[in-house]
């Protein structure tokens, strides 16, 4: 019996051609189904499940995409250990209602002569961008591939990346994708830390020092909140909070424009605090807004 009550889709798909997904989409389009697109690099946990969920109520029709997209993984980075549990996907899409899972190999995504990316330029060049080289050519290329197959009228996306979901909307915006793009808060454990797949690698005692990024993330927006608006102080008691925390290695704290990422001295328009955090061997990301008028 479903949990979840009769949303429960005993006749969901698990697909991994592209070919057999836009019959499969095409088939719900042809009878005036809405369709809507969450994907995912899979592991799925609350915060891709908020995602789900949203769509669910959005749409007729809902695909979701499993792809550990490696084009979006630099050479050291986790490609080969990260989390991967399909069964475990499958069985909480069902349970939400998902139509389609889209679980395609790096064969299928990436065929021999495959050669052709797209790249962001600006947002993309800064941040993780700059941490990451050519981290968001892949993330635009194969959300630009998996756009194209399923042709859905609305796709989401966490502001947990916040700065994934600027880029996306800025290439469906440059590119004309009919399509809108949706971004959904941050869904936390309780202590404060941001869901991700990554958190599974965390030892024990790692795992007791990584909310150290939302409570430097929290003391920044108390602050500002109060009136500070120099970004250096920000940054200065973001980096205190992280210092509290003798396994965190900070790779960037920022407080950048919300809009366009560039780096602010001063707050005047609506900003974001960002965060890249290496605890141990393990890198986490977190944001917080900073609007001016809330
Ligand atoms: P992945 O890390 O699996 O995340 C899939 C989606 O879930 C992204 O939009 C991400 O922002 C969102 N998400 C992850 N953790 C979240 C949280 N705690 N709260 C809310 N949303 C959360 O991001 C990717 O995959 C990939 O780059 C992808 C877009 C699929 C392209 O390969």
């Amino acid at each position: 019996m479903s949990v979840g009550g009769n949303r429960k889709n005993v006749r969901m798909r698990v697909i991994d051609t592209g070919v057999e997904l836009r019959e499969a989409v095409a088939g719900a389009r042809a009878v005036g189904k809405r369709i809507g697109f969450v994907p995912t690099m899979g592991a799925l946990h609350e915060g891709h499940l908020s995602l789900v969920r949203r769509a669910r109520e959005e749409n007729d029709f809902l695909v979701i995409s499993i792809f550990v997209n490696t084009t979006q993984f630099g050479p050291n980075e986790d490609l080969d250990s990260y989390p991967r549990d399909l069964e475990g996907d499958t069985a909480k899409s069902r349970e939400i209602g998902v139509d389609v899972i889209f679980a395609p190999t790096a064969a299928e995504m990436y065929p021999e002569g495959f050669s052709t990316r797209i790249c962001q330029t600006g947002l993309a060049d800064v941040l993780e961008g700059a941490h990451r080289p050519g981290h968001f050519d892949g993330v635009c290329t194969v959300c630009a591939k998996l756009f194209n197959l399923v042709q859905a009228g609305k796709a989401y996306f966490g502001r947990k990346d916040y700065q994934q979901s600027l880029i996306v909307r800025r290439m469906v915006r440059d590119l004309d994708f009919p399509l809108e793009i949706r971004v959904l808060p941050t869904v936390r454990e309780e202590d404060g830390l941001a869901m991700s797949s990554r958190n599974q690698y965390l030892n024990p005692e790692e795992r007791r020092q990584a909310p150290s990024l939302y409570r430097a993330l929290k003391r920044a927006r108390e602050a500002f909140h109060a009136g500070e608006r120099k970004a250096s102080t920000l940054r200065g008691m973001m980096e205190e909070e992280i210092r509290q925390a003798p396994l965190a290695k900070i790779d960037y704290v920022a407080i950048a424009d919300a809009e366009s990422l560039a780096s602010l001295d001063t707050i005047e328009t609506d900003a974001v605090a960002l965060l890249a955090v290496r605890i141990g061997g393990t890198r986490l990301i977190d944001n917080m807004p900073l609007p001016m008028h809330t």
